[in-house]
């Protein structure tokens, strides 16, 4: 595939079918994501990959903790309080996507049951937790976003959907309950891969982007 045509192809699956992934093809897809760049080729990043029952088990915690309302208590914080064009865009992401979904503004409980598909880790059959030691800075954040693409673009390349998500990461707690994870690495993102349901229309949502000349400023060109 044309990574033009795989970075235009790639959006967040939000809906998966449970068939597996082929862990040949899985570990060829991370090795040629780990081609990504780092600090000094620090490769700071960590791979944890969940899949079989080992995911179910967390999938079923997760549905347990979304039920019963527990607070989300990621290792990274999420953020509160955003700039008001950022929280504007946001605002927009939602009212699209559930526009497309055919969800009316006051309808909380359609709003719930799209919600919980994050908690349902949207149905997929893989999902690959990236962590960092603790101690690492923003500077190797920004290497585990490089390594972040890098896998959902390799995946477009043998036809496997992903979706990038902080709710995988909301419960840590359930994760290393599942997997042994060392306590001084930092459960980052999380991104579900899998093959999307054609059926959902979760899957026919394509998000905007900002005109270019809102947020590209050329100078001397
Ligand atoms: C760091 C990060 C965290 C995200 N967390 C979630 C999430 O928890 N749930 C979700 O449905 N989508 C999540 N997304 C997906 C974004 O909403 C999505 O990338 C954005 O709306 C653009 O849409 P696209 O990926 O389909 O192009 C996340 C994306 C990133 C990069």
């Amino acid at each position: 595939m044309d990574v033009l045509d795989a970075l235009n192809s790639r959006f967040t699956c939000r809906a998966f079918k449970r068939d597996p992934i082929n862990g040949e093809i899985l570990l060829k897809i991370i090795e040629n994501a780990t081609r990504s760049p780092s600090w000094a080729n620090t490769q700071p990043w960590e791979l944890y990959i969940a899949g079989g029952d080992v995911l179910e088990s967390i999938r079923k915690c997760y549905m347990d903790s979304f039920r019963g309302d527990v607070p989300t208590d990621p290792d990274i914080p999420f953020m509160s309080e955003w700039p008001a064009q950022h929280q504007e865009r946001m605002k927009e992401l939602g009212i699209k996507l559930y526009k497309h979904l055919g969800i009316s503004k006051g309808d909380r409980e359609a709003i719930n049951a799209s919600w919980k598909l994050n908690f349902k880790l949207f149905g997929a059959p893989i999902v690959i937790y990236l962590c960092m030691h603790e101690t690492l800075s923003e500077w190797s954040m920004f290497d585990l976003g490089s390594l972040s693409q890098s896998i959902m673009l390799a995946a477009q390349e043998y036809g496997i959907d992903s979706a990038p998500a902080v709710n995988l990461v909301a419960y840590p707690k359930i994760i290393r309950k599942a997997i042994e994870i060392p306590d001084e690495l930092s459960i980052v993102i999380g991104i579900a891969l899998g093959y999307k349901d054609n059926d959902s229309p979760q899957n026919t949502f394509i998000s905007s982007r900002m005109p270019l000349d809102e947020v590209v400023h050329l100078n001397g060109i």
